[in-house]
């Protein structure tokens, strides 16, 4: 059988959120688990979050597909809808399974005042968002006193919040980072409410940005959220491991070329290891040559282009190899940051685009 894994450590995710509490000593933690978990499996990471000796304090998703979903598999803590809801009903289900929602614009706002026959429990509790300088979601630094005021004298709500996003933290000599946090301070300073800003990198990098919560994502997967950096900065352990191995190993003489368009040729005689994992699994296309897969303990150069189903690395002739060696992709041994830096692209992007096809196992 094909043995293509993804093995998801969930001790890793839980050692991950001991080191955010380090980081953040004293701040409530909201655990980012959107996208599936990064691609982590999201009831299994909220399970293994919800742990009664070492729970995070809530849990933040996109949607409300995923909110639903961490509702139907019986998480019970609370959840926090980072884009709200996109109409009316699903307001509506936003109360009746007890999300907390994150309201990012005008059209939200005055949907919250049109709520009319609640019953008198309906208690909502409400993230306000500030727009310091990302100019994607939020209100106004000039309309957020406003609407924060209005939301507050509604008497079916019971709290707001105060959020706002970093749009460079993972470059520690931006500018840009100060400035959003003293707008964040300045509009919010008169108001009563628990504030955050931080994600993973604020929450590195950026002490001031922690205040009552902060919102980790990447981090509590075990990679770092600085650009250039891995997770081993920060003493984190990778959470998932994408594996396979070696199923066919061919000798290649000088000259001759391995792979669709024949873009790489062999320098002198080798050894090709062909290793049963390719683009249709997640893998990225566009992975350079050179990009390192772990096998029997040292690293070995992909080489040619990576298939759907497969591809290649330049064995060389000394190692002693054989066919069905395990080969390591990303996780353990190989950080899935230099992986994303040799295929010009980002560990999210990675984590998040392992496909179906591959068998997921979860290590409690
Ligand atoms: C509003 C918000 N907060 C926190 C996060 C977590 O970010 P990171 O994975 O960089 O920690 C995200 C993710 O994109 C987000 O959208």
């Amino acid at each position: 059988m094909r043995s293509t894994r993804a093995v998801i450590n969930l001790k890793a995710i839980r050692h991950n959120l001991s080191i955010v509490r380090q980081l953040a000593s004293g701040v409530k933690v909201m655990a980012v688990v959107k996208a599936d978990a990064y691609g982590h499996g999201i009831v299994q990471v909220a399970n293994a979050l919800s742990d009664e000796n070492n729970s995070v304090d809530s849990i933040a998703v996109s949607c409300m597909d995923e909110a639903l979903k961490l509702r139907e598999s019986g998480i019970g803590l609370p959840i926090v809808l980072l884009e709200g809801f996109f109409s009316s009903e699903e307001l509506l289900l936003a109360i009746r399974h007890n999300l907390q929602i994150v309201i990012h614009q005008q059209s939200q706002l005055e949907a919250v005042e049109k709520l009319t026959d609640l019953s008198d429990d309906v208690k909502l509790k409400l993230w306000l968002k500030l727009d310091s300088g990302m100019n994607r979601l939020g209100f106004s630094q000039a309309l957020y006193q406003d609407a924060f005021n209005r939301l507050g004298a509604l008497k079916y709500v019971e709290s707001v919040n105060l959020m706002s996003h970093l749009a460079c933290a993972d470059d520690i000599n931006n500018v840009f980072n100060r400035e959003q946090i003293e707008a964040f301070n300045n509009v919010t300073k008169s108001l009563p409410g628990d504030r955050s800003m931080a994600n993973s990198a604020g929450i590195v990098a950026w002490p001031e940005s922690h205040y009552d919560w902060v919102r980790p994502g990447l981090i509590l997967y075990g990679c770092s959220p600085l650009a250039g950096c891995t997770g081993q900065l920060h003493q984190l352990q990778p959470a998932m491991t994408l594996k396979s191995q070696l199923f066919v190993i061919r000798e290649l003489c000088k000259g001759e070329p391995v792979g669709y368009g024949s873009a790489w040729q062999a320098k002198k005689m080798t050894r090709i290891g062909v290793i049963a994992i390719g683009y249709g699994d997640g893998y990225p296309r566009h992975a350079r040559e050179g990009t390192p897969v772990w096998i029997g303990g040292k690293t070995y150069p992909l080489v040619g282009r990576v298939s759907m189903d497969m591809l290649t690395v330049d064995l060389g002739m000394e190692d002693k190899l054989e066919i069905g060696e395990p080969a390591i992709l990303w996780g353990d041994n190989l950080p899935v940051e230099t992986i994303a830096e040799f295929s010009d692209t980002i560990p999210y992007t990675l984590l998040c685009g392992v496909t179906s096809r591959v068998k997921f196992e979860w290590q409690a």
